[in-house]
């Protein structure tokens, strides 16, 4: 396989909350893959942008330190580093005060002529205030873009304040939501199977799906972000965005071009036609869970709680939930969806279970025939695995056996696969929207999630506890099981 790489036209990254852990652990080793592979002009530039508690000699150890502990010692060669080191600098501006702004627009100016990408990389308390400044400062004109994390808002409500703050400065096609499932390699192959293949449409409904199912598994825990993590929870953090858009790639109807309002349009009418959960407080459709002390990546783990270290918390570490969507193409099918920390293993993927034959020509002997399931793994190994019922090999009469089409990516064409964020931040650079969710798009998942937040709020229950190193409360078995089918662990 060759892999291409298509320089980007003239940029500025500008990073608010630049110390902190995204930046360091996602943006900076995302610019440094790029810059390595030759993909960023010689005019890009970095500006690091933080409350003042360091200067740019600080700031540069830190940016190397990032860049040591998460880019493997094989792919950065020292004269990479130092070049990508000279494109660095910092500079201490405040989000709510005028503090550093003359700074950081001289910076700007002295650079004219690139692209300005402004990347939030802050709590969304800050995105308002960053973008007046913006504004006001005369930084949001036609070459800059906005770039916002998730969450956008905690609910609804918060999430329209938001896009309204940020919408008062950039025009929406200026404002780029990542989401960076939407720039793993699998799931932009998700897309290539479903519309580069004609094998798959044709059966890419009711009459020939049985179900669906998504898994986002994590092994971790909350992993010293459960300041963050306690005040959103499972729902909020993975499955309002991540998992939402995972079911809308699985499901949308195919967009007439690969444009970012022709996709953007299909995966709104998904969320749309969600069936309104009636009722979040039925296990039979929503289950919520919060881990325990147990065994989970490896060792003896401590739960959420202890985690947690302040009292008591309803947040919920685990949720699984029974979705439809109702559409013609897929009335009836079940999407089943599930994420959790310290889960067993860490594992991502869509399964997608074919409907059983209509009738079974073999005897008993030959065993049972079981249905056909696409396996789409996100991670780890990504990979694709189409599971079909053969004739078991050798003597012995027709026996049958399940086995896979397996396609492992690392392996068929063993390509380093690029992080979501080193597409994503070039896609920005390009104004390319089609992976970034547009304002209705988060409104719409939101107007499904808040039913169930409402519920919550009022439940006099707790989240069902479930051991750490397990697959989430026993109530999620049932919620499946219910319905007499099976999560699939590990896809098959
Ligand atoms: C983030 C969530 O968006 O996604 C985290 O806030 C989660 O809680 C992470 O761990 C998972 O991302 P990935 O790419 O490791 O699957």
């Amino acid at each position: 396989m060759t892999s291409r790489v298509i320089p980007v036209a003239p940029f500025v990254l500008v990073v608010f909350g630049a110390t902190g852990d995204l930046a360091r652990r996602k943006l900076l080793p995302a610019m440094f893959q790029r810059d390595a592979a030759g993909q960023l002009p010689e005019a890009a530039r970095i500006i690091a942008v933080a409350r003042g508690r360091t200067d740019q000699a600080a700031y540069l150890v830190q940016a190397r330190k990032a860049i040591e502990t998460h880019v493997p010692a094989h792919e950065r060669g020292e004269e990479v580093v130092a070049r990508f080191m000279g494109r660095i600098s910092y500079i201490a501006a405040e989000a709510e005060s005028d503090k550093g702004w003359v700074e950081l627009k001289a910076a700007l100016a002295a650079l004219s002529g690139c692209i300005n990408v402004f990347y939030l990389a802050t709590g969304p308390a800050l995105f308002g205030p960053i973008c007046e400044r913006l504004g006001r400062f005369g930084l949001s004109g036609g070459n800059a873009r906005v770039v916002v994390e998730k969450p956008v808002g905690k609910d609804g409500a918060s999430a329209r304040a938001l896009n309204e703050a940020i919408g008062r400065v950039f025009p929406e096609e200026r404002v780029y939501r990542i989401d960076h499932y939407l720039g793993k390699e699998t799931v932009q192959n998700l897309m290539a199977l479903r519309f580069a293949n004609g094998l798959f449409e044709p059966l890419w409904n009711a009459a020939h799906i049985d179900h669906v199912q998504i898994t986002v598994a994590e092994s971790l825990g909350v992993e010293g972000r459960a300041g963050y993590y306690d005040t959103a929870g499972a729902l909020r953090d993975m499955v309002q965005n991540h998992i939402l858009q995972l079911l809308c790639l699985v499901a949308m109807e195919p967009p007439a071009r690969l444009d970012a309002d022709s996709v953007r349009d299909e995966k709104l009418k998904v969320l749309r036609a969600l069936k309104p959960i009636a009722d979040a407080l039925s296990s039979h459709t929503v289950v919520r869970g919060q881990y325990r002390a147990g065994a989970a990546a490896g060792g003896p783990v401590v739960g959420y709680l202890d985690e947690l270290g302040a009292g008591g918390s309803a947040t919920e570490t685990f949720v699984a939930i029974k979705a439809e969507v109702e559409n013609w193409r897929w009335a009836g099918v079940p999407f089943y969806l599930r994420t959790g920390k310290r889960l067993a293993e860490r594992v991502s993927d869509i399964v997608i279970t074919f409907r059983p034959v209509p009738h079974s020509v073999f005897d008993e002997s030959a065993g049972p025939i079981e249905p056909n399931r696409l396996v789409i793994r996100l991670q780890p190994d990504e990979g694709v695995q189409l599971w079909l019922m053969i004739k078991d090999p050798g003597p012995g009469g027709m026996r049958l056996r399940k086995v896979p089409m397996d396609m492992s990516f690392a392996t068929a064409f063993g390509v380093r696969n690029p992080d979501a964020y080193e597409r994503l931040v070039l896609d920005v650079v390009r104004g390319n929207q089609t992976l970034f969710m547009r304002r209705d798009e988060v409104e719409a998942a939101w107007a499904w999630i808040d039913p169930i937040l409402d519920a919550w709020s009022q439940a006099a229950e707790p989240p069902k506890p479930y051991t750490a190193g397990t697959w989430g409360p026993s109530g999620s078995i049932a919620l499946i099981e219910r319905d007499g089918r099976t999560w699939m662990d590990g896809g098959a």
